[in-house]
């Protein structure tokens, strides 16, 4: 690549004015489904800003809703089950994922392989931990409380809802990967909630075996949360090939943390992008200053674009970022 790639979590959503308009009188699930539109809105963003990547246009509740897990993504909430998955019968009866589960994926992926050309797509899937947070807590959580007294009241409980996620995971980035995606990257937004010890006991090994799972399929993984500073060098051991680093830790701290063998993905502020151009520049530069020398930069928000940015200085970003490390 001539220059650092950039690309950003969240770039397709309501922060487009065309996003907005495609998705008038559809639910987000019902969305997911339709091949057509999942497409299109995957484009958007690559067509308005020139991004580096597109990631595909889904949600990392899909594949539960796909083997009929009862949720609903509420407008301005998120993802709220029907019922809290606390009991063991309620884990058992969550069921595998096959790639039947989920045709309109398959069908979505190899329509955009065919429109992007050389554009790589991203696939993704929810990590372990944070769809099982959806799950035990019901739906979004500030303190995961339901989530941790599961984990720290009933292992065995915890750790085969823990290997049914992963499973469930591990086949639907699966599903992408053969259906045409050219890397994945594996959410696990909410797992800075926990210490290093936490991490290791309770959710690393069901992490590693998803990235594990995909590693004979050569394409780049991605493993991203937020606040997982105290975490970088586990989630790097889990099997990344790129770490994701949020905005409260610079890059050249957290490749201190990683240490040497994998890249970095991150890490502006997302709040950046309503300050003046004159700070948004200033900002961009000191993500890539901290970056230089690193063995890989990928350029991106240190989590989502928030929806109410103005693409406009979305577009910027990807002009400067590819102005300045042009080479
Ligand atoms: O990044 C992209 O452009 C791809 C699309 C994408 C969505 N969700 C679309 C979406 C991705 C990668 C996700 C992943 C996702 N979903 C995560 C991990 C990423 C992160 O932000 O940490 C999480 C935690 C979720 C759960 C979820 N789904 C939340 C918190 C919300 C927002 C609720 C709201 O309305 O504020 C959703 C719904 C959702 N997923 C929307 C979009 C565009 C908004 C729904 C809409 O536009 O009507």
């Amino acid at each position: 690549m001539p220059h650092t790639p950039v690309w950003f979590m969240r770039q397709a959503g309501r922060s487009l004015p065309e996003y907005r308009k495609v998705r008038e009188g559809t639910t987000m699930l019902e969305a997911c489904t339709r091949p057509e539109l999942v497409a299109e809105i995957t484009l958007q963003p690559v067509r308005r800003y020139g991004v580096d990547a597109a990631i595909f246009f889904s949600d990392i509740v899909l594949p539960l809703k796909a083997i009929g897990v009862d949720l609903d993504i509420v407008p301005g909430v998120g993802p709220v089950m029907a019922e809290p998955v606390r009991r063991r019968e309620q884990v058992d009866a969550i069921g595998v994922l096959t790639p039947d589960d989920v045709g309109y994926i398959t069908e979505a992926i190899g329509l955009l392989t065919a429109e992007l050309g050389g554009t790589p797509l991203i696939g993704f899937a929810g990590a372990p931990f944070t769809l099982a947070s959806y799950l035990v807590e019901g739906g979004p959580s500030k303190n995961h409380e339901h989530t941790k007294a599961l984990m720290y009241s009933d292992e065995h409980v915890w750790h085969a809802l823990m290997s049914t996620l992963a499973d469930i995971s591990a086949a639907y980035l699966r599903v992408q990967v053969d259906a045409g995606a050219s890397a994945v990257q594996l959410f696990d937004s909410w797992v800075g909630a926990l210490s290093a010890s936490d991490y290791q006991r309770y959710v690393m090994p069901h992490s590693q075996r998803i990235l594990a799972s995909l590693a004979e399929t050569g394409v780049p993984r991605i493993h991203f949360g937020v606040n997982t500073g105290e975490l970088l060098p586990l989630m790097r051991d889990a099997g990344a090939d790129v770490v994701g680093v949020d905005y409260r830790l610079s890059l050249s701290d957290a490749a201190t943390r990683v240490g040497d063998g994998v890249a970095l993905q991150g890490n502006l502020d997302p709040a950046v992008i309503f300050s003046s151009p004159d700070a948004v520049r200033t900002r961009v530069d000191a993500v890539l200053d901290s970056a230089s020398g690193l063995p890989g930069h990928v350029f991106n928000l240190g989590h989502g674009v928030l929806p109410t940015s103005d693409p406009e200085v979305l577009a910027a970003v990807v002009r400067q970022v590819h102005e300045r490390t042009q080479h």
